[in-house]
């Protein structure tokens, strides 16, 4: 029978096996997250359109094609977050959060949504981590921010990121470049695509964000006598250009491995100055991020408020999930299991009982009233480390018997040191939780 419904295309479900490597990642990064001090934020999984159409910037793939745009019942233009920023950058607005002279530490996780063809580590429905130091202009936040997404890296396990790092300036050092950049590639620009040919016009920086090999070949020097492309770096305004270069001193005192990347512009508009990102070749050519950031100085004046600045991150966690897979890691094992195996005489106080030691253990047992043997093999497929069986006779005298699925050995134990004898079985793997470090 054909099934009726499906998960729509680019979405897909996370089942339990699958979910036990992203909670290991997410319960890692959470711990990471806590000792940078940075505290959680919640932002609604949909938000004014306008928010990001004002803030990813007209000519970004986000705001052109990518957006899941609806209006609601009453006609209000919403969409789908794609992002995190701009609704982080909203309600720090919209509840006064700036004060002077202080600055808000932020993270979150969860789903953001875009529009765009799925393949592999890319989807409709992706979950990010983010984080966001508001109201510094300090490289040392830019630092401290570069610093935590390698560290989150290193908590799941990665040891060898090269962060790619450029500084996209000011919006006006940035036009400036635009221009530059634009002199340059016209003389080749029958050898563009359509798309970028439409980009040199309309945002010449988005041309960097090309995927197609002859392009890349192109802006890599290759192929023509255009001479080297033009760098963003020389076009840098003199406060970002000191900004820039404390970033890169401090990045080299904290012993960060990173690498300058002048074609990295970023798929968003609200950057200013310090922009990053960290690729693995293994996902492919389209989707190799795994995550990226920068400072974004006029986002928040964009938005109405102040001119504060910011500085901040997302890492795709679908991505890193997919490397982790990859890489033929398997997230250690949870606490054991306790299994309660009743027969029929006993199957009242099982139920008891099983509330009873759920309260300490994690405990399983089998709803249905099937028989002793059907028990035993659901316990053996469960995973449990051990057994407590309630025989007739056994509970009678106020006894019940724990099974060691391992070594099949078995004691009786009286009923009321029963949660003491597991506890002494099952020692260290019960209160066996993710690692934190
Ligand atoms: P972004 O570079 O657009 O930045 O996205 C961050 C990461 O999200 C990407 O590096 C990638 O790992 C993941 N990602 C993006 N699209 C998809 C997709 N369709 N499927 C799977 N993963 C995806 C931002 O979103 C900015 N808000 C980052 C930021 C925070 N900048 C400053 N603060």
């Amino acid at each position: 029978m054909a099934l009726k419904h499906q998960a729509p295309r680019g979405t897909r479900d996370l089942l339990p096996d699958e979910l036990e490597r992203w909670q290991w990642a997410e319960s890692r990064a959470r711990d990471v997250l806590a000792r940078y001090a940075y505290r959680e934020i919640r932002t609604p999984l949909f938000e004014d359109y306008e928010l990001f159409a004002r803030t990813s910037g007209e000519s970004s793939d986000v705001v052109q094609k990518e957006m899941y745009r609806f209006q609601d019942l009453k006609g209000r233009d919403l969409a789908l977050r794609p992002e995190g920023t701009a609704p982080v950058a909203r309600a720090y607005l919209e509840h006064a959060m700036g004060g002077a002279g202080r600055c808000h530490r932020l993270w979150y996780m969860g789903p953001m949504f875009r529009y765009g063809r799925p393949q592999k580590g890319r989807y409709r429905q992706f979950y990010q981590i983010g984080a966001e130091i508001i109201g510094t202009v300090a490289p040392a936040a830019d630092v401290e921010i570069i610093a935590l997404f390698v560290d989150l890296f290193e908590a799941w396990g990665f040891r060898d990121l090269t962060v790619a790092i450029n500084s996209v300036g000011t919006p006006q050092s940035r036009r400036a470049y635009g221009e530059r950049l634009r002199a340059w590639l016209e003389p080749v620009r029958h050898r563009l695509g359509a798309d970028s040919q439409a980009r040199l016009d309309s945002n010449p920086l988005r041309v960097l964000d090309t995927k197609d090999p002859a392009e890349l070949d192109l802006l890599a020097g290759k192929g023509g006598d255009l001479g080297p492309m033009p760098r963003m770096l020389d076009s840098l305004d003199e406060e970002s250009r000191a900004h820039w270069a404390a970033v890169l001193q401090a990045l080299d005192a904290l012993g960060i491995r990173h690498e300058i990347d002048h074609g990295l512009v970023r798929g968003l508009d609200y950057y200013t100055r310090t922009a990053f990102e960290a690729h693995d070749r293994s996902l492919g050519p389209g989707q190799s991020a795994l995550g990226g950031g920068g400072r974004y100085d006029g986002l928040i004046e964009a938005l109405g408020g102040s001119p504060t600045p910011g500085v901040g991150f997302s890492i795709g966690l679908d991505r890193v999930i997919l490397v982790l897979e990859q890489r033929g890691f398997a997230p250690p094992p949870g606490p054991a299991k306790v299994f309660v195996v009743a027969m029929d005489e006993t199957r009242a106080p099982a139920a008891v009982l099983v509330r009873e030691l759920r309260r300490e253990f994690v405990v399983d047992w089998d709803p249905e009233p099937r028989s002793f043997g059907a028990q035993m093999k659901a316990a053996g497929r469960s995973g449990a480390r051990c057994m407590v069986l309630l025989g007739e006779d056994e509970w009678k005298r106020g006894e019940v018997v724990i099974k060691d699925l391992a070594s099949g050995s078995q004691e009786t134990v009286p009923r009321a040191g029963l949660e003491a004898s597991l506890r002494a079985q099952l020692g260290g793997e019960l209160n066996r939780e993710i690692p934190s470090r």
